[in-house]
């Protein structure tokens, strides 16, 4: 199997798998607090379905193609959940049900899905995660900086120069031009009055243990924690990245070249950051997720269970469409569809633990759970 990896310099080189740890079959399931109750769910292939699905532990959705596991958890559970919880889309109906009750013992859904993050080509990892901020604030607090009078802003190459920004004002901060050619897709090139660095010569004169802003953004995620091992503003931010599997990825990265599997693991890492710096005041969750292992490394696999299993210890309740059957046997409980896909699908086949569903002689799942958790 391949797998698109990052080297040393920030290239991405393709490696082949590495040892493979077996991931253990847990010694015991993790029991729900309050449930979500669903009756007579209709949309799709779906007809007349009645669920329950567990709070405050981690469930798997499995099935064939076309069963209705996203079905499910888009048409009826976000859409319902949403209703509830988002001013936005604030409603007193239900959608694609019966009746949909349960929502109160939570208080905030969150799909966790691969979609890019950061609209824009000035959104990066630094800013997305929040470690920018008190990034910003470490130069601005150096003598040089004091001395000139120059605030955080200086350090941002999203303010204009007039407004005390220090961004390159050729490239406006973007480190490269748009030349526009007729017939031809927009090329970029590197702008040659900073030479892709993004900021002035005088703000980049301006050094933090012996660094210039540039140089952090050129930092990866494993530098960025040597570096800001006392800073625990910084420090924290890119730990949560780092534990899941991007410590290679630079501070400086845009978002919107992250793949979609990277994008994820930053959304979760952002969740678990607010989870772990708040803690239990935090609001309970439930987050939804739809197929994450999708492209993943068998050792990124290893992390993202084990971050799933953290929100999960912070009192979150975590639903998950997965193929994988690590990801499966390692859940705390199946919601399984099928029979098959399409018109012949739609139904709960199964539900219960990893071992019940094992048990059920009616689910395709069952058959290869049986023998995953033999081994
Ligand atoms: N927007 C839609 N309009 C009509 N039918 C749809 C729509 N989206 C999905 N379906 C149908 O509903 C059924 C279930 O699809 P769904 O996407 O929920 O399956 P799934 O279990 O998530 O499959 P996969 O594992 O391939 O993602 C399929 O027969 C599909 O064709
Ligand atoms: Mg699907
Ligand atoms: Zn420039």
């Amino acid at each position: 199997m391949l797998t698109a990896e990052r080297n040393k310099t920030g290239s991405r080189t393709l490696a082949y798998l590495r040892r493979e740890v077996k991931i253990p079959v847990p010694e015991k399931r993790r029991t729900g607090k309050g449930a979500i109750r669903v009756a007579g769910g209709k949309v799709f292939n779906i007809k007349n379905l009645n669920v329950e699905l567990p709070l405050g532990i981690m469930t798997a959705i499995t099935g064939v193609s076309g069963s209705g596991k996203s079905s499910f958890m888009y048409e009826i559970l976000h859409k319902n959940l949403r209703a509830r919880y988002e001013r936005k889309h604030r409603s007193a109906r239900v959608f694609n049900c019966a009746s949909f009750v349960g929502a109160e013992y939570l208080t905030r859904a969150v799909l966790i899905d691969q979609s890019p993050i950061g609209r824009t080509s000035r959104s990066n990892l630094a800013t997305y995660t929040g470690a920018f901020s008190p990034i910003r604030d470490l130069f601005a607090a150096t003598e040089e900086a004091r001395l000139r009078g120059w605030k955080a802003n200086r350090f941002s190459f999203n303010v204009k120069s007039v407004a005390g920004g220090g961004r390159c004002e050729a490239c406006e901060g973007n480190g490269e031009i748009a030349v526009e050619m007729h017939f031809l897709p927009t090329v970029y090139v590197t702008c040659d009055i900073c030479r892709g660095k993004r900021f002035d010569q005088e703000t980049l004169t301006v050094k933090y243990k012996r660094k210039n802003i540039y140089d952090v953004l050129e930092m990866t995620v494993e530098e960025g924690l040597k570096f800001f091992k006392d800073i625990p503003a910084v420090a924290d931010r890119l730990r949560t990245l780092s534990d899941v599997g991007l410590s290679y990825l630079r501070l400086g990265e845009r978002a919107t070249t992250l793949s979609g599997g990277e994008a994820q693991r930053v959304k979760i890492a952002s969740e678990l950051f607010e989870h772990y710096s708040v803690g239990t005041r935090l609001q309970k969750t439930i987050y939804l997720l739809d197929e994450p292992t999708v492209g993943l490394h068998y050792d990124d696999v290893v992390k993202l269970l084990q971050m799933l299993n953290k929100l999960v210890s912070y009192g979150n309740t975590v639903v998950v469409i997965e193929h994988n059957l690590d990801i499966v046997k390692n859940s705390d409980y199946v919601l399984d569809f099928g029979p098959e896909g399409g018109e012949a699908g739609g139904k709960l086949i199964a539900r219960g633990t990893p071992e019940e569903v094992a048990g059920n002689s009616q689910s395709h799942t069952g058959k290869y759970l049986r023998k995953a958790l033999r081994k």
